[in-house]
């Protein structure tokens, strides 16, 4: 069969290992509370399956856009934030262009753009395990067709400051796309993080994603949204794959939204634990960036395949990107408990002058 050569070298996307009933299944980033008895109850009333959805999705960007101060058109709606990654790609990027990101960063990111035919320019991570953003600027090139930028950062759970973010956007060309992948933002406690929403009108090439999927606990059902320029988010409807967003995923949106507050209260209680667990973890003599996401990252490096295993033997699934770190989702409190009793032997057990392990 002639197929794709990049298509069929590409690794088949890796979900966050499954946990058995009595394991803590911390390799998703996954919200650990259930959903909210009012969410759950607008979902079982949309029962029109034999319908088509809207395609649109009209009532929840209605009310994104009253949320956001903008208009209608400048929200996009998709199933799943990384749908709307893989419909901006598409539309701004094919062959012989590319698409540059810092590295390490959300997994997805390599496959969407080989998948659009495009190439990926990877620039690696400060030391701190941060984006380097002058030398991201530094690699635009004239083939470069979107950059993204990603805060809190998906492993490492570092943010870009807004100074940063304003630094790297006035040496942008304004006609180069510009994600910012804000599918964490809700648990950033940091008052000098980029706010992606609040820039929109200052950049015309600026797109700001957001899911559901983490602060909202709707993972499962599937709805993510685009703020941005009309033009831009025109393209991105047409490259999309069409009546994607269930009305159940609209409506769970549209529930999670009117009980903002109370999913709000429980982002609070997941950034205190994640604080609480990493200050405990630098006490035990880890070395590791501060969290801004809800989860942690142990730059293990060369040890990160075995302390994944030890972890897992206590029922803690977690998701190891070898040979860099050990991505840990802030999950359940008994979770964080066994993660605390087992991570001071760990580091012990790392060598005297390894990474993650603090010097003295
Ligand atoms: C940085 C980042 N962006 C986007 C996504 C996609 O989330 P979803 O498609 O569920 O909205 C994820 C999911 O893990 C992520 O980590």
């Amino acid at each position: 069969m002639r197929l794709r050569p990049e298509i069929i070298a590409l690794p088949a996307y890796k979900q966050g290992k499954p946990a058995d009933a009595s394991a803590f299944k911390l390799s998703s980033n996954e919200n650990p509370f259930d959903p909210l008895p009012g969410v759950i109850a607008a979902v079982t009333a949309e029962t029109a399956y034999n319908r088509y959805p809207d395609a649109s999705a009209l009532a929840l960007r209605e009310r994104l856009a009253a949320k956001y101060s903008v208009d209608v058109d400048e929200v996009h709606v998709g199933a799943g934030s990384v749908a709307l990654l893989a419909q901006l790609i598409l539309a701004a990027a094919g062959p012989d262009d590319e698409v540059l990101y810092s590295w390490r960063s959300f997994e997805a990111y390599p496959s969407l753009v080989t998948v659009a035919g495009a190439t990926s320019v990877r620039v690696a991570n400060r030391t701190d395990h941060g984006h380097d953003l002058p030398e991201m600027a530094a690699a635009i090139s004239d083939r470069t067709r979107v950059v993204i930028v990603c805060s809190p950062n998906n492993p490492t759970g570092t943010i870009v400051t807004k100074d940063e973010f304003e630094a790297f956007m006035a040496v942008v060309p304004t006609d180069l796309l510009v994600i910012l992948d804000e599918a964490y933002i809700e648990f950033v406690t940091q008052a000098d993080a980029v706010n992606g929403p609040l820039l929109l009108a200052r950049y015309p090439n600026l797109v700001v994603l957001r899911t559901f999927s983490k602060a909202y606990g709707l993972a499962g059902l599937r709805v993510g949204y685009a703020l941005g320029p009309v033009d831009i988010l025109n393209a991105a409807r047409s490259t999309a794959i069409p009546l994607s967003v269930t009305a159940q995923a609209a409506t769970a949106a549209i529930a999670s939204l009117e009980a903002e507050t109370e999913l709000l209260a429980r982002v609070r209680i997941i950034a205190a634990r994640r604080d609480a667990t990493w200050q405990a973890l630098t006490r035990q003599g880890w070395n590791m960036p501060a969290p801004q996401g809800n989860f942690l990252w142990l730059p293990t490096g060369a040890e990160t395949t075995s302390v994944a295993e030890a972890l897992g033997e206590t029922g803690l699934v977690v998701r190891p990107f070898p040979p860099e770190g050990i991505r840990v989702s802030i999950g359940e409190e008994d979770a964080v408990a066994t993660l605390l009793l087992m991570s001071a032997d760990l580091v012990e057990a790392l060598p005297a002058d390894h990474a993650a392990r603090q010097i003295g």
